[in-house]
């Protein structure tokens, strides 16, 4: 008999196991046993294996379909799902004051907060964000009722409420100690749940409504439970130089963090478009990450985050969506951005050269969808610190997955796909074209969260 929760699929496997390297694992065998890839092995080897674990099937994969790692968003703002695809015609500052504040405060209403995060928790899970990291908002319930959505749907998750004591709406700002009181009982809140795939987070917004007492009592705290912190480091213009004028007195956001305590091998910090060289060294350092969020970097930074360089500075880079300031909640969507983003800082290079010759130092920026799919999960896993737990198909990580079906031609699927194409060139179509249609299932630790439209975990549907 095989143990409970043990499973196997036989079938293509796509991951990016090494940054630039798709590998596909053909015709293998996966056995899940709690939650967990027990063996991967050749597919002809399927009775030996089934024998060995008491299986009495094994799932084959349809041709067209194949496994991909889940992905992993590692900037998301929960509340501003709300106005998601809204909000586009101001920079940051304005953007913040005008519609972003006011739809965060809104989340005190509980029975709506109940409600618009669910819809959240779903819309992310179908686009295939098995984990995602969040903010909250400010006040302390409605955060607690995001980590009970979060929980019921069965999606993995780093969540933090967020703290801002300072240049904020009156009412939308806490006092010092109200704002360290209820980050602490966030932090216990949903440790207590002792759900393995719930995390909680210190979430300094951004140093501009942040004091200094806020900030060192936040990492106090951070360290006191080894928790994972989130913040935004150097975004665009308006923000950095803010944070010049409030502290003439440190040279860049990454020394104002530094002297707050705030970067840690456990802290991913948003943006990072105007970082310089020195301060990227810096965070390496320190074992800081950078969430790369391409499409909300077209829309509120001023710059162009560059991923090859920063890699090669020795930082940890996930991919983040950063909705609402990214108008998708999709991480193909953001994948396709970074690629598109890479290929601007070409373009930009070329233009600034004032010719017509593209040179290998121009070139250097470019990714492909290869190394944007590793982003989104591999470098979600790494700045997340779950790099030994998700992100690829290795025997002992979990099994967050995404099933990909590809024969959705015509107008039931976002793509065609065309005799003689090779299972590479269809799951390239996938990552380049595809959307949720293409995501039949998908499963975190090993369970089915989401088939076809049904949420599996509490029997809801689409
Ligand atoms: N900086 C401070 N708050 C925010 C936010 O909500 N979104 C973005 N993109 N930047 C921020
Ligand atoms: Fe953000």
């Amino acid at each position: 008999m095989a143990a409970a929760g043990t499973h196997a699929f036989r079938g293509t496997f796509y991951h990016t196991p090494t940054y630039g390297q798709l590998e596909a694992l053909r015709d293998v065998l996966v056995v899940i046993q709690d939650g967990k890839i027990a063996r991967i092995t050749n597919g002809d080897e399927e009775e030996a294996v089934q024998r060995e674990y008491g299986l009495s099937e094994v799932r084959h994969l349809k041709d067209g379909q194949y496994f991909v790692p889940g992905f992993i968003d590692t900037h998301v703002h929960a509340p501003q799902y709300k106005f998601t695809g809204t909000g586009t015609d101001v920079p940051l500052m304005e953007w913040l004051r005008k519609y972003t504040f006011p739809a965060e405060c809104s989340f005190q209403d509980l029975e709506a907060a109940r409600h618009r995060y669910l819809l959240l928790v779903k819309r992310f899970l179908a686009n295939g964000t098995t984990t995602a990291m969040y903010y909250g908002s400010l006040h302390l319930q409605p955060n607690l009722v995001l980590v009970d959505s979060i929980e019921r749907l069965g999606q993995r998750a780093v969540v933090g409420k967020v703290n801002m004591d300072r240049h904020s709406p009156d009412n939308y700002i806490e006092n010092t100690a109200d704002g360290l009181r209820d980050a602490e009982k966030f932090v216990t809140y949903t440790m207590g749940k002792k759900c393995s795939r719930i995390q909680p987070c210190i979430t300094p917004r951004f140093i501009p409504t942040c004091t200094p007492e806020l900030m060192k009592g936040l990492a106090e705290i951070a360290q006191k439970y080894g928790c994972h912190i989130q913040s935004h480091i150097s975004e665009c213009c308006g923000e950095v130089n803010c944070v010049r004028e409030m502290h003439p007195e440190y040279a860049s956001d990454a020394a104002v963090f530094e002297e707050m305590g705030l970067l840690t091998s456990r802290t991913v910090m948003a943006h990072g478009t105007l970082l310089t060289d020195d301060d990227i060294r810096h965070l390496a350092r320190r074992g800081t990450a950078v969430s790369h969020c391409p499409l909300s970097n077209f829309f509120l930074g001023d710059a162009f985050f560059k991923v090859n360089h920063a890699l090669s500075l020795g930082l940890k880079v996930g991919l983040g969506t950063d909705v609402a300031g990214g108008i998708s909640p999709s991480m193909l969507s953001a994948q396709r951005m970074a690629v598109v983003n890479s290929r601007c800082i070409r373009a930009h290079k070329l233009a600034v050269s004032g010719g017509t010759t593209v040179t290998p130092e121009m070139e250097k920026d470019v990714i492909t969808f290869k190394e944007a799919l590793w982003l989104a999960t591999v470098g979600g896993a790494q700045a997340l610190d779950m790099a030994d737990i998700v992100g690829t198909f290795e025997v002992g990580k979990e099994f967050d997955a995404l099933l990909v079906d590809t024969n959705l031609s015509g107008t039931s699927g976002p793509f065609d796909v065309f005799e003689g194409e090779d299972d590479d060139q269809r799951f390239e179509k996938f990552i380049n074209l595809g959307d949720d249609r293409n995501l039949i299932e998908v499963y975190v630790q090993g369970v089915c969260v989401k088939r076809g439209d049904e949420f599996l975990l509490d029997g809801s549907n689409v």
